[in-house]
């Protein structure tokens, strides 16, 4: 996204900082709102064909609830689905100003693709009801032969037509989510920006479990709300009869269960893929926080199919929001751990342009040696004595005098020492190896 690069300048860090906080919260309002209009949209698809295929207007009316309390209406999907993802777009914009990335473009494609899906799941939300006035008519009769016919030939077209529609606009987002995760991981992987092709991205493993866990908490989450809404929110819905709302329990409970129990899995699996320069100790206890919260919904959902009444269901849904806010957080923290060098190199830039704004001599941003010993080795480097690494007081010796030696194995090691695992490629730009490679050789203890 050139385009978007141009109008972005370079920001201070307590600015870069503000952007990681402001992302955060932009997520807590827009991942809850579009997993709860895919997992309703999804589920009403489905029941909406079983009622059909089964004749059963309980599913087929609440196939209907589901798309309309849960999508509320056209403008709460502008608010809460359309803005948040280009705010999205523009503060990464802004985070990885100039870092040849392409994650802005990914967030771009997802941008359209949301507004095009959010266009037929609302389409679909509104031909649901005609169908809805079909079926309460029908057996419909009239002397007139023709009208009958066309009748049944409108219902028929009504139903095969919402259906399209409402399969169209749940594919565009899945497809929309896919983007945007894949973006995601392209921002988070600086050191392989742009090597990867559109496919490579979108079905590597990273990208397809972070799909597979994102839609498993999204369909958690909308079972949650399904109990919250019919049972707790201004004291439940009045006035339907008990078988209803005994099925509505009987699919909120198992739909809630089901796909919470599978997030731990999906979970540990993330934490295993996450490049190593996106982990930190905070990535792991948010992690922990939200293994935790799902336990008590666990509970709480076990307590529920035991119950005659729905109790807690209020709690049971602010507790699943709370586990997905944590591993939003999470996910925001890695993003801010794996882009730190990147964000030290548009902190130096914002020196740069605002000492030639008053006037100062300018020096070149040139990224410095202690710079990326900071964020790239000293999680595993220490000087004088061995962390992950050895200590390059003792490593460094046989490096004396060559530099380009040192330089080639930061940007290619090699194993070494059979007594330590092999050192992972720190992804490296060449400058910057050699920034590294000089500061380490002139601090060490000779
Ligand atoms: C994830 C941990 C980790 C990170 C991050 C890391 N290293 Fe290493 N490093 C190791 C390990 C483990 C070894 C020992 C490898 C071996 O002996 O095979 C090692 C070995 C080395 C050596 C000794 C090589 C030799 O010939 O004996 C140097 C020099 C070195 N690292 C420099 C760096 C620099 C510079 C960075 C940052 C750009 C860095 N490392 C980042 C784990 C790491």
């Amino acid at each position: 996204m050139e385009f978007l690069d141009k109008f972005v300048i370079p920001q201070s860090l307590e600015h870069i900082k503000l952007l990681h906080y402001l992302a955060t919260l932009v997520l807590f309002l827009f991942v809850p709102f579009i997993s709860i209009v895919f997992g309703s949209t999804a589920l009403s698809l489905h029941f909406r064909k079983k009622g059909t295929s089964e004749s059963d207007k309980g599913l087929i009316y609440f196939a209907k609830d589901l798309i309309g309390m849960f999508t509320v209406n056209k403008n709460v999907g502008i608010v809460l689905g359309i803005i948040p993802v280009i705010t999205l777009m523009l503060i990464y914009a802004q985070l990885l100003h100039s870092a040849n990335n392409s994650a802005v473009t990914y967030l771009f494609i997802a941008s359209i693709l949301i507004i095009v899906s959010f266009i037929f799941i609302y389409t679909y939300r509104y031909l649901m009801s005609f169908d809805i006035i079909f079926n309460s008519l029908q057996n419909f009769e009239s002397d007139n032969k023709t009208i009958v016919n066309d009748f049944n030939k409108l219902s028929k077209a009504s139903r095969t037509i919402s259906l399209r529609v409402g399969h169209y606009g749940l594919i565009l987002l899945v497809l929309s989510i896919w983007f945007l995760l894949g973006g995601w991981n392209v921002a988070l992987h600086p050191e392989q920006a742009d090597k990867q092709g559109i496919f490579a991205v979108l079905f590597s493993l990273d990208v397809i479990i972070r799909l597979l866990s994102f839609l498993s908490f999204a369909m958690a989450l909308t079972g949650g709300a399904i109990l919250f809404r019919f049972f707790f929110w201004e004291g439940g819905i009045k006035g339907l009869d008990e078988k209803y709302l005994g099925l509505v329990k009987n699919i909120g409970v198992k739909i809630a269960f089901y796909f919470s129990a599978l997030i731990p899995i999906f979970l540990v699996i993330n934490l295993t893929i996450f490049p190593k320069a996106a982990l930190s100790s905070s990535i792991f206890i948010y992690s922990g926080l939200t293994l935790f919260f799902l336990f008590i919904c666990y509970n709480i959902l076990y307590a529920m199919t035991k119950n005659e009444k729905v109790n807690y269901s209020g709690v049971l849904f602010i507790l699943l929001l709370l586990a997905m806010c944590f591993s939003l957080t999470k996910d925001q923290l890695a993003m801010n751990n794996a882009t730190e060098l990147q964000t030290l190199k548009l902190g130096k830039k914002y020196e740069v342009m605002m000492a030639s704004l008053t006037g100062e001599t300018v020096k070149v941003p040139v990224i410095n040696g202690e710079d990326v010993f900071q964020t790239r080795c000293s999680a595993c480097h220490a000087f004088d004595y061995k962390i992950v690494g050895p200590s390059y007081n003792e490593s460094l010796k046989k490096y004396e005098g060559k530099l380009k030696d040192l330089v080639a194995f930061i940007l290619n090691p090699k194993k070494i020492n059979p007594d330590y695992i092999p050192m992972p490629n720190p992804g490296l730009k060449p400058s910057e190896a050699k920034a590294v490679a000089k500061y380490i050789l002139d601090t060490y203890k000779k």
